[in-house]
């Protein structure tokens, strides 16, 4: 078996990401182990999940810093004194600054809640909801300088139906989100991905799937 590739998790809340990686990993669907959890919020019930799993915790939060610059420098201190290969922000609730993203080009993950580039920011499925978009679903990219702006690994799509809530709405979506994240670090995981300008392709990827709601369409069995 090749080597594990060595991931930091940066969370703020709930966690069910996080769960999602952990149990894709404990079950041999992906071939990574996560080094080090690491939440701004001390309250984050995402530690507690990392805790059962006994996988290493920090908690790093932004006031206790002067700058936005120390702030990223002590999660890129972490990240790397963990020997981490790639970070993934799994509902990670602040922008990275290029203090960080210089330090792991093309090594940091995001997930979003909506269609990329549709509804970036903030409660996405709430915008989405809000201006009436029939389809809505999940993003996986590498994180750039910009909001939610960076090159494109795989989407999944959900219909919003006329009687969603952002509740049932997020619901939804959170069902595909915990699908295609472990799908996207395998792909790295096997460094099937490659990035153009911003064009990410997947060597070798599933036979193309011109109905299907993921693309590019799952390679790996998720649970
Ligand atoms: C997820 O829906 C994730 O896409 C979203 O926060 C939720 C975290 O859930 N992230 C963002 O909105 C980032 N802008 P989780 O803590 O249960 O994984």
């Amino acid at each position: 078996m090749e080597k594990k590739l060595s991931l930091g998790v940066l969370v703020s809340g709930s966690g069910s990401n996080l769960q999602s990686i952990i149990d894709h990993i404990e079950q041999d669907r992906l071939n990574a182990a996560i080094a080090v959890v690491i939440s701004n919020n001390p309250h984050a019930y995402a530690l507690t999940r990392a805790e059962k799993h006994h996988i290493p915790t920090a908690v790093i939060t932004h006031e206790t810093f002067s700058s936005r610059e120390e702030f990223d420098r002590a999660i890129a201190d972490t990240l790397d004194a963990y020997a981490v290969d790639l970070a993934v922000m799994a509902g990670f609730m602040r922008i990275l600054s290029p203090h960080i993203l210089n330090r792991f080009p093309q090594r940091i993950m995001n997930i979003h809640p909506a269609l990329l580039p549709s509804f970036p920011g903030l409660h996405g499925q709430r915008q989405a909801l809000e201006y009436g978009a029939r389809f809505s679903g999940c993003t996986v990219h590498f994180v750039d300088a910009g909001i939610d702006s960076g090159p494109i690994i795989i989407q999944a799509v959900v219909p919003v139906l006329e009687t969603d809530t952002e509740d049932t709405l997020s619901a939804r979506i959170l069902r595909e989100e915990h699908r295609i994240y472990p799908q996207a670090i395998q792909w790295y995981a096997e460094g099937r991905i490659q990035v153009h300008n911003r064009q990410v392709k997947i060597i070798a990827g599933g036979i193309p799937d011109t109905d299907g709601h993921h693309n590019p369409p799952l390679t790996m069995t998720s649970l």
